[in-house]
């Protein structure tokens, strides 16, 4: 396999350019996938991987682990992944979820360690059907080309998430300081704003700047401004995808009075220039259509890798 860049998420060379991409890798000895995933430097995003059917092998270095039907993996950015069917099996059915997190899933992306920074979850029998059958419904809806369906499979994976945190017990509900939040709700309402003051944020909850600015830090895990600036490229993304708003107005809508500044921001953040993301979406209606063909020729195996 050559790493040219190509539209099929399943092949070396795929850029992963997207904020959540799904599918079903079915591994079948000989078969056109057997080859190892290996990504020496990992993605930028997250990737959990459930296995459905037959086993997989996880390598690091000196160290490797199988994974078994109902196991989950996660990987989080830059981590290395090496990975393939565990040699003595005949298939490595895997469902598997990419994607970039919300910032308020620090605590919930806090998996128990396997290798290194892999995560590991082995659910117990009581819910590994519902957490199964939840991230299936999560890798089809984030096939789906329907209009909002990015951030329906985003909402769907964060119950998926705060479901695995309540099963876990190493993971405890994240305590989030009311300051914070009221912090987060002021800044979604002023998005439009040219720009913020941290000391008007601060007068809002009665704080000093530096000790709103620590306290927001240590709970979100990055600074108000790129918190801020998070939500605005977040926002100008639904609105590229889902209305015809010039780029201009895009970007005075989240505060942007310059369009060239609004682009440059955009870009540095999402890989793509609006315009780009805008024509990228429509394309990437098109890899998902090529995805959901893998889905029906996985239908046509699962008679002959049922898990039972
Ligand atoms: C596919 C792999 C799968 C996962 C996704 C992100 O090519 O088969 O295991 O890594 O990419």
């Amino acid at each position: 396999m050559n790493n040219v860049q190509q539209n099929d998420p399943l092949l070396p060379g795929y850029s992963f350019n997207v904020h959540l991409v799904s599918g079903l890798t079915p591994i079948e000895k000989s078969g056109k996938f057997d080859f190892f995933i290996d990504r020496p430097k990992g993605l930028n995003g997250y990737i959990i991987n459930l296995t459905y059917a037959g086993q997989g092998t996880i390598y690091r270095n000196d160290e490797s682990f199988n994974c078994y039907p109902g196991d989950f993996v996660l990987f989080p950015p830059k981590e290395p992944h090496l990975y393939g069917r565990k040699e003595d099996e005949s298939n490595w059915f895997h469902f598997w979820i990419y994607f970039r997190p919300k910032s308020t899933w620090k605590y919930l992306l806090s998996w128990e360690n396997r290798i290194e920074k892999t995560g590991f979850y082995r659910p117990n029998t009581k819910v590994k059907e519902e957490l199964e059958q939840l991230f299936i419904k999560i890798v089809e809806v984030g096939q789906s080309t329907t209009i909002y369906s990015e951030n329906l499979a985003m909402s769907m994976l964060e119950q998926f998430l705060i479901r695995r945190a309540q099963e876990t017990s190493n993971t405890h509900p994240p305590n989030i300081d009311t300051r914070v939040l009221q912090v987060c709700n002021y800044l979604i309402d002023t998005l439009d704003e040219h720009e913020f003051m941290l000391d008007t944020v601060a007068q809002k909850v009665c704080l000093s700047t530096s000790r709103i600015a620590h306290i927001f830090k240590d709970q979100m895990g990055m600074s108000i401004g790129e918190w801020r600036q998070e939500q605005r490229v977040s926002r100008a993304k639904i609105l590229l995808q889902t209305t015809n708003m010039s780029i201009a107005d895009i970007g005075r809508s989240i505060g942007f009075e310059d369009q060239l500044y609004f682009s440059r921001i955009f870009k540095k953040r999402i890989g793509l220039s609006p315009q780009k993301y805008r024509y990228s979406t429509q394309e990437q209606h098109e890899r998902k259509i090529q995805n959901v063909n893998s889905l029906y020729f996985f239908d046509k195996q699962n008679n002959t890798n049922s898990l039972t």
